[in-house]
């Protein structure tokens, strides 16, 4: 009798360089080969990256939902040692560990809590549009990325802390664009590989690790205070205080609670920028959706600001985001590895295989969506998105490593575009090169230049009908 096991059944893809496998390919157009390979192979591309690592691309939600919910036990993120921005926190940490983190700091993403947060979204949007139009006179066009991430900061400032950090400190504001900048070098792969051939103390990287160490200071003395003041606060940091372990009893510690700040603020702050900065790039293209927009916030608010009972009301608004992130995903690629041997449909998947997933890709399945190039709000209609498979869109992930911040990015979104509906108009400058750069968020290589002008006299209401 053999006991040869049978041959596995690969799924296709190219063979690439015979050493290399396809490193090169992936790292010189890191989305723009992984959409070729999958218009050419399929829902299920196999690569090789170096001698041995495979690699697969997953562009079928059954395939996406099976690893992110289904057998996802068998597939943690791709080990990585902790890094000094995100240390042990939420987003870095896998296993146990990760689950106790993840049941510490749920409770203050609970939509109840986070209810409180929407006057602190109101202020900072306020904020923003007071110095926009104070300075619109001047014509001056300016990148709405930068102040859509200053706005991000701030609302997680207040939400954290209570208090507005990077008005507080500014230089706080700065060290986060610093770091988020060089943290997008490192993520260019071809760069990446030179850092490490070359760790040079060049005055980027001083500057990377002098701005973690002023963010390090930001987040440190304000927990110290915290622990000084019995008051019991009703922010993030608050809640995450008062958080026991339900095993032991325990609280976190100060290190840890530093990491999970770190994590939100950056985890939450650059794509919800950069998914504001896409939508508005798309209102300028699209002037018959943001009539609509225009015309849904007269209708609901008129001219006072949203509270939370006002966002379920704000349909539109929320879908036109929503379809913004689906042609411009902030989050453009997932990874996971498998650590037993599985099988993706017919075909098997080694133990060691890295397995990714492109929200770019799948959110223009020409098998899911009706002409996915095309800019539609009215694709996320509850009735329309009951048509599709869960995981046709998952700008936020899926499973149980969802991302804890969806619903509040949606809140800080609705809100932000509900406000400046009610007050501007973004005119992106003409003739600016838009070129996609897929770094540590999907974003626009050279930011968006625009000016702003007083939002045009409010028209009549009609009912809106998206959601
Ligand atoms: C439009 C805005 C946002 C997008 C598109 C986004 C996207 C994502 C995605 C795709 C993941 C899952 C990554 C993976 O499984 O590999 C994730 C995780 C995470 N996000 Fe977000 N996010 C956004 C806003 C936020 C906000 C506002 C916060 C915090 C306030 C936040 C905090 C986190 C954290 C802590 C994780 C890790 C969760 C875990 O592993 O348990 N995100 N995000």
């Amino acid at each position: 009798m053999s006991t040869e096991s049978p041959p596995l059944n690969l799924p296709p893809g190219p063979e690439g360089n015979w050493l290399f496998g396809s490193m090169n390919e992936a790292k010189a157009e890191p989305l723009d080969f992984f959409v070729r390979s999958f218009r050419q192979y399929g829902d299920l591309v196999r690569f090789r990256m170096g001698r041995r690592q495979l690699v697969y691309l997953l562009s079928h939600p059954d395939y996406v939902k099976h690893v992110l919910v289904d057998n996802a036990q068998n597939y943690p993120k791709p080990h990585n040692p902790p890094g000094r921005l995100l240390g042990k926190g939420l987003f870095a940490s896998e296993g146990d560990f990760w689950r106790q983190q993840r049941r510490f700091i749920q409770p203050a993403f609970h939509p109840d809590r986070l209810g409180a947060l929407v006057p602190h979204m109101v202020d900072s949007t306020r904020d923003m549009l007071d110095r926009w139009l104070a300075e619109s006179g001047s014509g001056k066009s300016f990148d709405v990325a930068n102040d859509m991430s200053r706005l991000s900061l701030s609302i997680l400032g207040k939400s954290l802390f209570s208090e507005d950090v990077i008005e507080q400190q500014p230089e706080v504001l700065e060290a986060c664009l610093e770091i988020v900048r060089m943290q997008n070098i490192r993520r260019s792969m071809l760069t990446s590989l030179l850092l490490k051939a070359f760790p040079v103390p060049t005055q980027r990287r001083k500057r990377f690790r002098a701005g973690i160490a002023t963010v390090d200071a930001a987040i440190n003395s304000r927990i110290a205070r915290r622990r000084a003041d019995p008051t019991a606060y009703p922010d993030m940091v608050g809640q995450m205080l008062e958080a026991r372990d339900p095993k032991t009893g325990e609280p976190m510690s100060d290190k840890q609670l530093r990491d999970e700040c770190a994590n939100i603020f950056f985890a939450g702050h650059e794509s919800t920028a950069v998914a504001l900065t896409w939508t508005c790039l798309l209102l300028s293209q699209h002037p018959e959706v943001e009539q609509r927009m225009r015309e849904e916030v007269a209708a609901v608010l008129g001219e006072r600001a949203p509270t939370l009972q006002d966002l379920p009301k704000l349909r539109y608004v929320t879908a036109v985001f929503e379809e913004a992130m689906r042609l411009y995903s902030p989050a453009w690629i997932m990874a996971r590895q498998a650590k037993e041997a599985d099988k993706l449909g017919a075909y098997d998947v080694t133990p060691g295989t890295v397995v990714v997933m492109m929200q770019p890709i799948l959110h223009k399945h020409p098998a899911f969506w009706d002409e996915p190039e095309k800019f539609d709000p009215e694709r996320f209609t509850p009735e329309r998105m009951a048509k599709r498979p869960r995981f046709a869109y998952y700008p936020f992930g899926g499973g149980q490593r969802m991302c804890i911040g969806s619903n509040m990015a949606l809140m800080a979104a609705t809100v932000a575009l509900s406000m400046m509906m009610q007050r501007v108009r973004v005119n992106v400058m003409p003739g600016q090169e838009i070129i996609l750069e897929p770094v540590v968020t999907l974003r626009s290589r050279h930011g968006l230049q625009v000016t702003v002008s007083p939002a045009p006299a409010a028209s009549p209401p009609r009912a809106a009908t998206a959601r």
